[in-house]
């Protein structure tokens, strides 16, 4: 069948229409906003890459949250901000530290929010890097593998202990999901489910998060843990260990430049698979919009449907409340 007979434009002629033969559609059930947790009280530091977001002390975590949740978003993750680094990242599983407190606060003020805690370690380290430092066996300098494993292990025991329903390991190290899921379990918290970033690319599009969270790597680059941007079938063996390793939801990160990958992905495990809307597709939409060169409101809501047309279920974005509120 072909023109005349066919004249795909009649199913576009309408907004009615247009509604019936839609297919995807975006929910704010498929939300979950990041959020930048530092310490103090009353903190309200807007974050100068990212427009609209901001570094916020646990007494306004809480207040934005409850906003968060009246607009329906299901779930926020907490990337926190500590006062002290040192070469170890010790203070990612420090129980007054950020996460933590605002965990514990979150937990019984808003029970029914899904409460994520990101697992990693460069924005606890002095030095930027996921995990600690060291000689690697052919004596080049690198981020310890084996070494950085018990201590991811010890955050999100921490995390779980403090209130999160979901730890999301963003490192890049191997193995660590069946460390957190040993760690976990033998802890008795065999209830707390992992998020793992499966696919996580060495991307430029972290730029902005960078500038929020302090972690820019104070030597070198992450290009050694995180993944080349040219590959896709090793983000299907990504995948796979970490399903292996006992990940209940993988991730591929960033989402726009990736959108590929998600949807090798989904179509190949057929599990519940979360993108990330990262920072810098946040910021260059925001920057487009504030210069007048596009509708950012548009921008935002099409990237956002992008990601779940091609095959995301949950999206992690910066956008989450406005586009809760819009679709509210
Ligand atoms: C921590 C982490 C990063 C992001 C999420 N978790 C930064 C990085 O890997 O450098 C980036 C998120 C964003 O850009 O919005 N490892």
């Amino acid at each position: 069948m072909s023109f005349p007979t066919q004249r795909p434009r009649r199913l576009r002629r309408t907004e009615t229409m247009r509604r019936l033969v839609r297919e995807t559609r975006l929910s704010p059930d498929d939300l979950i906003a990041p959020l930048f947790v530092c310490t103090g009280e009353g903190v309200e530091e807007a974050i100068p890459s990212m427009p609209g977001c901001s570094r916020l002390s646990v007494d306004r975590i809480v207040a934005e949250c409850r906003e968060l949740a009246s607009v329906g978003v299901p779930g926020v993750i907490l990337f926190g901000i500590p006062d002290r680094k040192d070469p170890e990242g010790t203070e990612a599983w420090a129980e007054a530290g950020p996460i933590p407190r605002a965990l514990r606060a979150l937990r019984s003020e808003l029970p029914e929010l899904s409460l994520w805690a990101d697992v990693c370690l460069c924005e606890y380290t002095d030095h930027g890097h996921c995990g600690p430092v060291g000689e690697g066996p052919d004596g080049r300098v690198e981020v310890l593998n084996d070494r950085t494993l018990p201590s991811l292990a010890r955050a999100a025991l921490a995390y779980a202990a403090a209130g999160a329903d979901v730890v999301a390991p963003s490192d890049m190290m191997d193995g660590r999901v069946g460390a957190l899921r040993a760690a976990l379990d033998e802890a008795g918290r065999s209830d707390v489910t992992i998020v793992s970033y499966a696919a996580k690319y060495a991307s430029a599009f972290y730029g902005p998060f960078r500038d929020a969270a302090g972690s820019a790597p104070a030597f070198g680059d992450r290009r050694a843990y995180q993944m080349d941007p040219g590959n896709s079938d090793e983000a299907i063996r990504e995948v796979a260990a970490d399903l292996e390793q006992g990940a209940d939801v993988v991730m591929v990160k960033p989402a726009l430049a990736y959108l590929d990958v998600v949807y090798r992905v989904k179509q190949r495990f057929g599990v519940p698979v979360a993108a990330y809307n990262v920072s810098g597709e946040y910021s260059m939409i925001k920057a487009a919009a504030a210069e007048g060169w596009l509708d950012g409101t548009r921008a935002a809501m099409e990237a956002l449907v992008s990601i779940r047309r091609a095959g995301a279920d949950i999206i992690l974005t910066y956008f989450a409340k406005d586009a809760a509120r819009l679709l509210a």
